[in-house]
């Protein structure tokens, strides 16, 4: 989604918004644009990459140098298509007022129609170009107001989302950011300020940092900043510091972001247990929910609301807690939670789960959920992120920054929070204190396992090999292993472009298998749980319609090999830790397919890293 980067200090500020930019292309964009302020205000943007917009830059000689101060935008199309003229920064009618915007403003339309009322011509179709418009207009209404005032009047007409940075040749010291819903981080250096939507083009310059809450403004200068709320109240803000290094955010040698993520998973999956698995006593210690665990243990009902990939974890969180914990559990999308009067009380526990952060349907749904009374609890990545911060208690994942825009890493660090939740849920009450310190001797050694899979890399390259050109494919599983038939074909389609569906293996002979023949890939995970013998007659009924198929199975399964064509063997484990194994070889099939297709893993078309927008 799409990116801000601004920079006012005393170092030349064009070289650093461009990297800045480079920083923030993990998070999907169409186009890129830069303005700064040296003597007038100098803009250029277009349609592309930040590695375009760079040779325009050279193209265009000295007309960005010599600055101070300066914003740049990558820009995710949502009103007009990607295009230069639709690209940011936006520009008023005089050209000395420049704006960028992540967000969308919901009454766009009828503040375009009274500004156009008032002699103002428009050059793009955004949404984002009344914003600067409207400050002309306040400025222009009132100019004795500073650029500061002129934006806090204009955002008091604005309906939507936004997280928006400013400057102008009328006030050229003076960098303005305001933001509702949309992440902004503000960066602290050494006589020198940075903005951006979030801190990965911040870390290399300084670690210390202020995110801004929703509702407020910063009014930024070299010498300061200034944090006050929209309506014009001073808040004190806490200075956080970063906690993770500039090396995370890079590729470390490998090709694509994406694998780097996948093959990161053995030292995660260590990163999550650290410090919360206590193998010795047999328990796992969750400091982050440790206040609320007995309030969680009572509640009458969980509700797991997500998005995505992380929906896809919520799932495997609700096996995981109905069976651990024995508490009924439902997950619910958050974007459909929000709009269906969801029934949601005070002895509910919702719980949120988002690797960013920042996705809008799941921070709305945890607001409805605060509003009906329920405990909300969250489970980020992102350390400080919004979702983070409004709810009760939670646990962050430890991940590590994710920047290949198809989760991988995350997810499994997910489901091994949810495994420990479950496991913590049920201590005292479900199951004996045994049965939990077995269950947590199976997830420590699940790194171990996992480092394994990964050393299949090149066979399952050979794999996508052969069906790198198939057009559909169908992903099947039972049990702990049906929300990773359809994670697997999330990951297959959203970086390949290939349509894949997945379903509960058993659900197939009731639609889904009208469509098998010799051209349909079918991929099974077909691993020795509960469900093995039903799964090989799922598999029996795909091979007797000429249908391909590709399991995933437990080493030592020699049946296997009798009826599909390719075999991954991966290590045994318990039903419950399965998740966390039979997603690797999916996740490095749809990385491998998408590559020899010649697609950009990462950054897959139409994709956005933080959907910040509903
Ligand atoms: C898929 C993917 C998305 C996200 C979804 C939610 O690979 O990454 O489906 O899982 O947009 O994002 P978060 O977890 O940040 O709320």
């Amino acid at each position: 989604m799409c990116g801000i980067v601004g920079y006012i200090g005393k170092r030349e500020a064009s070289p650093l918004l461009l990297n800045g930019l480079r920083r923030l292309e993990y998070r999907g964009y169409d186009s890129a644009g830069i303005a700064v302020l040296n003597g007038e205000l100098s803009v250029v943007k277009q349609k592309g990459s930040v590695g375009d917009l760079e040779n325009a830059l050279q193209k265009s000689g000295d007309l960005l140098s010599g600055a101070t101060v300066g914003i740049a935008h990558t820009r995710w199309a949502t009103h007009g298509d990607p295009s230069d003229r639709n690209a940011h920064p936006h520009l008023n009618n005089a050209g000395d007022i420049a704006l960028i915007h992540n967000g969308i403003i919901e009454n766009h339309a009828a503040l375009r129609l009274e500004l156009t009322s008032h002699g103002y011509t428009f050059n793009s179709a955004t949404d984002t170009e009344v914003l600067v418009h409207l400050i002309d207009r306040m400025w222009k209404d009132e100019p004795s107001l500073s650029l500061e005032g002129a934006v806090r009047r204009a955002l008091r007409h604005v309906e939507g989302a936004y997280g928006l940075c400013v400057i102008s040749s009328r006030e050229p010291g003076t960098l303005v950011v305001a933001r509702k819903g949309s992440p902004l981080v503000l960066g602290l250096g050494d006589g020198e300020y940075f903005v951006a939507s979030d801190a990965a083009p911040i870390v290399e310059h300084t670690r210390k940092v202020v995110y801004l809450g929703d509702g407020e403004m910063a009014v930024v200068t070299a010498d300061g900043y200034t944090v006050k709320t929209v309506e014009n109240i001073e808040t004190e803000k806490l200075i956080t510091e970063l906690d993770f290094e500039l090396g995370e955010i890079e590729k470390g040698g490998f090709e694509h972001f994406m694998l780097k993520e996948i093959f990161e998973q053995p030292d995660v999956m260590h990163d999550v247990m650290r410090g919360r698995v206590r193998l010795e006593e047999g328990r796992v210690r969750l400091g982050g929910i440790e206040d609320y665990l007995d309030r969680l243990k009572q509640a009458k009902r969980i509700v797991i609301c997500a998005c995505g990939t992380s929906w896809h974890a919520g799932l495997i969180g609700e096996y995981l807690i109905e069976e651990f914990a024995r508490i009924p559990v439902e997950v619910d999308y958050a974007s459909e939670f929000r709009y269906r009067n969801p029934i949601v009380g005070t002895d509910d526990v919702v719980i949120v789960i988002s690797q960013s952060g920042e996705t809008a349907d799941t921070l709305a749904a945890l607001r409805a959920a605060k509003e009906k009374g329920a405990l909300v609890m969250g489970i980020c990545n992102v350390v400080g992120s919004t979702i983070a911060r409004e709810t009760l208690c939670g646990m962050y994942t430890h991940a590590g920054p994710e920047v290949g825009v198809a989760s991988t890493k995350a997810f499994t660090a997910q489901v091994i929070v949810l495994y420990m939740l479950a496991l913590a849920l049920s201590k005292g009450r479900t199951i004996s204190h045994d049965e939990i310190a077995l269950n947590l001797k199976e997830l420590t050694r699940v790194p171990e396992k996992a480092a394994r899979i990964l050393e299949l890399d090149s066979q399952i390259k050979s794999i996508a090999e052969i069906f790198k050109d198939a057009k559909n494919f169908l992903y099947l599983g039972r049990g702990y292993n049906f929300p990773v038939a359809l994670e697997g074909a999330l990951k297959l389609k959203e970086i390949s472009y290939i349509h894949a569906e997945g379903y509960p293996a058993a659900e197939m002979k009731h639609g889904p298998i009208a469509l098998i023949d010799e051209d349909m890939p079918v991929i099974f995970i077909a691993t020795r749980d509960s469900t093995y013998t039903k799964i090989l007659s799922n598999i029996e009924e795909v091979r007797s319609r000429k249908g391909r198929v590709i399991a995933i199975a437990n080493d030592g399964d020699q049946e296997i090999s009798r009826l599909a064509e390719h075999v991954i063997y991966i290590p045994q484990a318990t039903g419950p830790i399965m998740p966390l194994l039979t997603v690797i070889p999916l996740q490095l099939l749809a990385y491998h397919i998408a590559t020899l297709r010649g697609c950009n893993v990462d950054r897959p078309r139409n994709l956005a890293k933080s959907v910040t927008v509903e």
